[in-house]
């Protein structure tokens, strides 16, 4: 007898099985498409290959699988199954080309095999036992002569089991926002992005294999060599990881669901939670997740994302934002390409200076108001890493979390909660994207929103570091005149003797008040402040020491450092080890001690100037010096907190050398962040503009200033470019010529007036300050009743120029009133009445001089 014949023989006189509790028709699992995998096309239920009835050696099928080699259907039976009884054959809808072999395997072993089979031949019945099996497999293959018209056709199969070898098969768990649908499929224990994308967008289905959140064993996802977004050393020296769906919980909670995939991993123990956040209004999801050591013994995360997600789509573009010190948020737009894109910080302090942590990929060329587009921010405050790596397909894959540049330690049993990723898709482009992000924001990124925003004068740039209370009373009742309505007192208040903080090589660490600059302390000049009628605000750098301070010389072991190395400072300073409990208590109590004592201080600035070169924490073990960096993230985070619980009134500022720290791991604990040092309007229109994308305007102050030859620009341009975000003002007031202080008076005016409207309404942003000369933008009532259009000439060109601007965001039904809110010297608008079409798409006329220059124009339904 022929081997053949064995087989077939074998199979037809298999004697009754026991008996099962439950006989399920393979064909009527669910989603045959993303289970199976085939050389072409897509495996269908009760259908052939090419969606007609399943019809084989002339016979028609009412119940059955088409597919196509070569192909592939795993199933999980957990030895729960008895039998599978069945038939197989080539589809008769093909050509005479067609030659195929079914095999049925269990567990690694060929349980069944057909012949050759061809076109026309009748269907090989088989009935196989499977009890212990479990992992089946049914394979379709090519015969050996290559796969062309192999339509091969599983039918009538019938499985046997116990009732629960199928409980795990095939699920799908979507999380899910207005537009926005992140589809997995948790099959047999594989976890698998299925869709990312909007609802209403018909080419939102990714192919299958591809792993939501990819483990070292699993990063290979038959896509392309994805970096893993969990890689795990064992105490074994092994990356021996592979991790399985376990649950999924859902819970509600107004307007938002929580979505909690559990996956585990039976080898090692690791667990891992995957946790999305849905803000089903704002299309806003916050996705994050929780690494728990389930093992007995401590392992090393050597990459530890917070997300990964594939997008699909043509022509994909991505946008970030690269910058440094005074030059950040600079806008970066390229076509994705092949292969691994990576942007990160590894300053540690000062997160977002050489890449801002937020991003945009979008179909094509990034539009404000057309277009598919998804926009992301990483809330982490300290080392991170965003990987932009192409799949096939034109897809690219998102993850990324904390830097693994610095590998972290997880004992035994415990576990780590990695950074948010706060992230929006739109349909319109990047502008509504944009407003997702800010709606969010005002009621989960940044605090204190409903608080009007001072008018700041902040002492910096006016003063550095050579003040006494003469000048500062000066500078106050200078600021009362043009309006303000806070004083801050920036660096420079405090240390004595030879650690005085004249310059900023002395005295961080020592926050004494300095005696001789200001002999009657702090409270006094609060209440100076209160007396002119502003409120009073102070600087503080509570993460940071010089080495000279008596802090320093008490206390050199809280200070970062290398065993054997030198100790390299920045702008002549060491952070603190904030790692260590009672160097975060001493933080923490900095500004506790600060607000208890002088009562009068209604806002902290909170500042971070140096960087983290040297990671070490004197006489820490190997653990804590390798989660190091993470825990001194953590502990700024946990002082804050205390803080803001305790002091919930006080406003404060997230400052790190201007806009180091310009994410939403700080901004929750702030009510703003200082965007930048660098006050010269052209650079803050280029930052603004970008900024926008992710943070709404009231979330970051711009000051009219004179620094970075700001000077040079007219102070109705300042004033109006300040006007685009939280106005303040960084100048000596008191040195500003009569007419100077009186045209900064009248502008403060015109904003305060406007600024319900500007920090209450929708962003809608026109021409970019890096496309043209004249650029604007638009901040609009949500019912469209008012707005504020900004247009801003950037260039002097020495000749007026004519022209009509377009006003994005209007209601194009409505008929609107313009007027020019802030005049100066040039008027630019004649007030008149237009309807929203008319300034939407032809745009509102606008006559300029010479350049540079600016129109703030208000305007109101009629
Ligand atoms: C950096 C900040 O960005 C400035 O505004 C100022 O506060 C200085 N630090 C003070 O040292």
């Amino acid at each position: 007898m022929s081997s053949r014949t064995l087989i077939l023989a074998a199979a037809v006189l298999l004697p009754a099985f026991t008996a099962a509790a439950e006989t399920t028709d393979l064909a009527t699992l669910p989603s045959p498409e993303n289970s199976i995998t085939q050389g072409w096309a897509e495996a269908r239920a009760n259908r052939s290959v090419d969606g007609n009835p399943l019809r084989v050696g002339g016979k028609t099928y009412e119940s059955g699988i088409g597919t196509h080699a070569n192909a592939e259907w795993p199933i999980a039976l957990g030895g729960e199954a008895t039998a599978l009884r069945g038939a197989s054959g080539v589809d008769d809808e093909v050509g005479e080309k067609a030659s195929v072999v079914f095999i049925i395997e269990g567990d690694g072993k060929v349980l069944w095999k057909s012949p050759v089979m061809k076109k026309g031949d009748a269907a090989q019945p088989f009935a196989v036992k499977l009890d212990g099996v479990k992992a089946l497999r049914l394979v379709v293959n090519d015969g050996g002569d290559g796969s062309t018209e192999d339509h091969g056709d599983w039918l009538d199969l019938k499985l046997e089991h116990s009732g629960k070898a199928l409980a795990n098969y095939y699920k799908e768990i979507t999380v899910e926002t207005a537009a926005l649908a992140w589809t997995f499929s948790a099959s047999q224990g594989k976890l698998e992005q299925r869709r990312f994308g909007l609802k209403s967008d018909p080419d939102k289905t990714r192919a299958p294999g591809v792993y939501a959140y990819p483990d070292y064993i699993d990063r290979n996802a038959d896509v392309a060599l994805l970096e893993p977004t969990l890689d795990v050393l064992g105490a074994d020296g092994l990356r021996n990881l592979a991790l399985r769906y376990d649950s999924q919980e859902v819970t509600k909670e107004g307007g938002k669901t929580r979505t909690d995939i559990r996956l585990k991993d039976e080898v090692s123990g690791m667990r891992v939670v995957l946790h999305f956040l849905a803000h089903e209004k704002e299309d806003v999801i916050e996705t994050w997740c929780t690494i728990v050591n389930g093992s007995k013994e401590a392992v090393t995360l050597l990459r530890f994302d917070s997300f990964a997600f594939s997008l699909g789509g043509k022509d994909l573009h991505l946008t970030t934002f690269r910058g440094g010190w005074g030059d950040e948020m600079n806008w970066s737009e390229a076509p994705v390409s092949t292969g691994l894109r990576r942007i990160g910080n590894q300053s540690f302090t000062h997160p977002t200076h050489g890449y801002s942590s937020s991003f945009v990929v979008s179909e094509g060329a990034a539009q404000e108001e057309s277009g598919k587009v998804v926009a992301g921010s990483l809330a982490w405050s300290g080392n991170w890493h965003l990987d932009f790596q192409s799949e096939y397909k034109d897809a690219v894959r998102v993850s990324g979390g904390i830097h693994p540049f610095q590998p972290q330690h997880l004992a035994a049993g415990a576990e780590l909660v990695t950074p948010r990723l706060i992230l929006t898709v739109s349909g319109k482009g990047k502008g509504a994207a944009s407003r997702n992000l800010h709606r969010w924001a005002k009621h989960s990124g940044m605090r204190q929103v409903e608080v009007t925003r001072p008018v700041i004068l902040n002492s910096w740039d006016g003063a550095y570091f050579n003040f006494d209370e003469k000048r500062l009373l000066a500078m106050m009742d200078a600021a009362v005149k043009s309006g303000v309505e806070m004083f801050v007192l920036d660096d420079g208040w405090f240390g004595n003797g030879e650690n005085a903080r004249n310059s900023d090589t002395a005295g961080l660490g020592d926050w004494q008040v300095n005696r001789e600059k200001l002999p009657h302390d702090i409270q006094w000049l609060a209440e100076q402040a209160h007396e002119r009628g502003l409120k009073f605000g102070l600087w503080v750098e509570p993460e940071m020491v010089n080495p000279r301070s008596e802090l320093f010389a008490k206390h050199p072991d809280w200070a970062v450092k290398l065993p054997g190395r030198e100790q390299r400072l920045g702008r002549n300073q060491l952070p603190l080890d904030l790692s260590k409990p009672e160097v975060e208590e001493f933080a923490y109590k900095v500004v506790a001690d600060i607000l208890d004592r002088y009562p009068g201080i209604e806002y902290i600035k909170w500042d971070n100037n140096g960087h983290l070169q040297d990671a070490g924490s004197q006489g820490a073990k190997p653990a804590g010096q390798m989660n190091m960096t993470t825990e001194m993230t953590r502990a700024y985070y946990r002082i804050l907190d205390r803080l803001v619980a305790k002091y919930p009134k006080i406003i404060f500022q997230d400052c790190a050398s201007g806009g180091g720290r310009a994410e939403y791991g700080s901004l929750p604990r702030h009510a703003e962040f200082w965007a930048s040092d660098n006050q010269n309007p052209l650079k803050r229109l280029q930052m603004h503009w970008g900024y926008s994308h992710f943070f709404p305007p009231m979330s970051w102050g711009a000051h009219i200033a004179e620094s970075f030859d700001s000077g040079k620009f007219p102070m109705k341009f300042r004033i109006d470019v300040a006007m685009t975000a939280r106005l303040g003002v960084e100048l000596d007031p008191s040195h500003l010529k009569a007419d100077q202080l009186e045209e900064m008076r009248a502008g403060i005016e015109v904003y305060k007036r406007l600024r319900p409207l500007l920090h209450a309404g929708e962003v809608f942003r026109g021409v970019s300050p890096y496309a043209a000369d004249v650029c604007s933008s638009a901040v609009v009532a949500e019912d469209k009743a008012r707005a504020v259009f900004f247009a801003f000439r950037t260039k002097d060109h020495g000749a007026a120029k004519e022209g009509r601007v377009k006003v994005p965001g209007l209601d194009a039904a409505k008929r609107y009133r313009v007027s020019e809110a802030h005049v100066g010297a040039v008027r630019h608008v004649q007030a008149g009445s237009f309807s929203g079409q008319e300034l939407m798409e032809q745009g509102l006329p606008l006559s300029w001089s010479t350049g540079p220059e600016s129109a703030v124009v208000e305007i109101m339904a009629e």
